[in-house]
């Protein structure tokens, strides 16, 4: 693979010249960053504290930290014999294995945390998309840093330049994201689906949002942060959406509070109680009205979102849907009614499985997007309601919408095959979305929904 031509080793001819000039204003550009020390985030610290700490916090930085990722990474090396190797790290690893320090990730424990995860250099050096799934990304070796700026500051000690790839007002930079946000397996799944789920919805149209746009909030501040650096639209590196890291790790606390604020306005929902001619039934509906792509999108096949219904007359429970219990699968909840938003993946013999390199076809149930602003289109209301079969005219209905990045049925058949640490179960989060969280009582009556 001619991406994985980049040699560690092979120093290149950028002029290594000692103590970087932290000054702007010098009128000559001094490079003193070689590329290899360009690939350590470690050295953008001094002058990118902001982005470093944001982009220390993020699933970036944890990709290859990640245990279940290590332990999914394991298990498949084992399972499969070392075919398609390189699938896993190829994204969440990506420097390792074109610096072909790793062939498998085997080995990741051993090497450099510079050269784990998804890094500054990584997304900096990129200059190319050629395709779209499954990492496709060309890296220059030029030296350039690219970003959105076109004037970059004469003080930098690399050099510098404007890439519509980086710019997130440019609909292109997308692909940037797309490029690793496309999953194919080696059995031919598409298993994550986010960049074509934008594709195809009204956020890839003219003037509307890339996925920068939603994930990198701008700021006003300074793109290097040093004295008499320019005043610049500085974004966000820290990328909360749905995981969180699971073992110590930097920013961990306030990674998952920006988590739930994300959820917590993702979705509108409705909760009404009628009397129809089939009898008592609660409605739900829930609209995926501020997520770029479906919902949940990515790693479906993992994630779990689902409705928890309880319905009251007296103070008793006449009925319930959704009840999950903590540490309980949710994909295992024996409940007819139970609305449950996930991707299934099947083997090429037609078993379900939740092992995605196994995977050959996918089922799906998720939000889909929004695809028009037109109000008048047809296709402009995108939610979907369902309704629940109450046995007595209630007194009481509350609702939940939850959500957690694994499900049990997962991670316990890992610990089972000896590759996670049992004590790792009781990290994992299941968030309740506020924008989900409704009560109807009888006193609102039949006339009017709980918004
Ligand atoms: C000694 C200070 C210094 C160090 C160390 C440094 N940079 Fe920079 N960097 C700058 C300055 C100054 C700018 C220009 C800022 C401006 O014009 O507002 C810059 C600009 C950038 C840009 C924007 C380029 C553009 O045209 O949009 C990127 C991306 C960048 N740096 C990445 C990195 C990365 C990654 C590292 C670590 C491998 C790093 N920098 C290390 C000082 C530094
Ligand atoms: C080199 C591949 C790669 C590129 C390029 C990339 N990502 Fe990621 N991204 C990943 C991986 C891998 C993870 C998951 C890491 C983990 O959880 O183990 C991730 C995680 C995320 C998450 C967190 C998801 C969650 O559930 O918590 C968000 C949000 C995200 N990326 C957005 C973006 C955006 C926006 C861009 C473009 C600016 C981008 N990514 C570019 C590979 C990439
Ligand atoms: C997942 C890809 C990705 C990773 C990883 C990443 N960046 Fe960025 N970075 C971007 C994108 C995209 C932009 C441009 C956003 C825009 O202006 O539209 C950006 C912008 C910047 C800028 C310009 C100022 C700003 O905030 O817009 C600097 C400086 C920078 N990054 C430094 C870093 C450093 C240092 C690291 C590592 C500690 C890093 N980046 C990791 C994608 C990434
Ligand atoms: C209109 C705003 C918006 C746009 C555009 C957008 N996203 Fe998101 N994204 C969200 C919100 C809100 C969430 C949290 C809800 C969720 O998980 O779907 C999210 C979640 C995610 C997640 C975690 C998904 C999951 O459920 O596991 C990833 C990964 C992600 N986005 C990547 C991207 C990428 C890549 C793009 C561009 C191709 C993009 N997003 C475009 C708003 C947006
Ligand atoms: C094409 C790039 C790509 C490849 C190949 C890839 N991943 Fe990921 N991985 C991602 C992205 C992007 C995310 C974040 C998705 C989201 O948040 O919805 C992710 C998230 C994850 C997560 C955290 C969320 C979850 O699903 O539990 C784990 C664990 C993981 N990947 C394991 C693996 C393993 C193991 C392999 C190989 C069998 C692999 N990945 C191959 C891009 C990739």
């Amino acid at each position: 693979m001619k991406r994985r031509a980049l040699i560690f080793a092979s120093a290149i001819a950028i002029a290594a010249v000692t103590g970087a000039s932290c000054g702007p204003g010098t009128e000559e550009q001094k490079i003193s960053l070689t590329r290899e020390a360009l690939y350590d985030p470690n050295n953008c610290l001094p002058c990118h504290d902001q982005q470093f700490r944001e982009w220390s916090s993020s699933m970036h930085a944890y990709a290859a930290e990640d245990p279940v990722f290590l332990a999914m990474n394991k298990r498949m090396l084992r399972e499969t014999n070392g075919a398609s190797a390189d699938f896993c790290v190829g994204c969440h690893a990506p420097m390792a294995l074109r610096l072909g320090l790793t062939k498998d990730g085997s080995n990741l424990a051993d090497l450099p945390t510079s050269v784990r995860g998804i890094t500054c250099y990584f997304c900096h050096a990129a200059d190319a998309v050629e395709g779209t799934h499954n990492n496709p990304l060309r890296l220059a070796d030029d030296g350039v840093m690219r970003g959105a700026i076109h004037d970059p500051a004469k003080s930098m000690p690399h050099r510098g330049a404007y890439s519509p790839l980086h710019d997130r007002e440019n609909p292109e930079s997308s692909k940037l994201c797309g490029a690793c946000h496309d999953v194919v397996t080696p059995h031919g799944a598409h298993i994550e689906r986010t960049f074509d789920e934008w594709k195809n919805s009204l956020y890839s149209q003219p003037g509307q949002l890339s996925c920068g746009k939603c994930h990198m909030d701008g700021s006003d501040g300074q793109a290097a942060q040093m004295d008499g650096a320019p005043k610049r639209k500085v974004h966000d590196h820290s990328m909360p959406a749905v995981d969180i890291a699971l073992t110590p790790f930097f920013g961990v606390e306030s990674q998952r509070a920006a988590v739930q604020r994300l959820l917590d306005q993702t979705l509108i929902t409705k909760l009404c109680v009628k009397q129809t001619p089939l009898g008592v039934v609660a409605d739900v509906t829930l609209d995926n009205a501020f997520a770029g792509h479906k919902f949940p999108s990515g790693a479906a096949q993992d994630r779990r979102a689902w409705v928890e219904l309880l319905a009251y007359k007296n103070d008793a429970l006449i009925f319930s849907s959704g009840v999950v219990e903590d540490r309980k699968a949710a994909s295992k909840l024996e409940d007819p009614n139970f609305w449950l938003l996930r991707d299934k993946i099947f083997t090429v013999d037609g078993r379900e499985t939740h092992l995605f390199w196994e995977a050959a076809r996918v089922e799906s149930e998720l939000l889909p997007a929004a695809v028009t602003a037109d109000p008048l289109d047809p296709r402009f209301i995108h939610s979907v309601t369902r309704s629940y079969p109450l046995p007595a005219i209630p007194d009481r209905v509350n609702m939940r919408v939850r959500m957690r990045p694994l499900d049990f049925d997962l991670l316990d058949d890992l610990v089972a095959s000896g590759d996670l640490d049992p004590a790792l179960l009781d990290k994992i989060p299941t968030y309740d979305l506020a924008s989900g969280t409704k009560e109807w009582t009888s006193e609102v009556g039949f006339a009017r929904c709980i918004e």
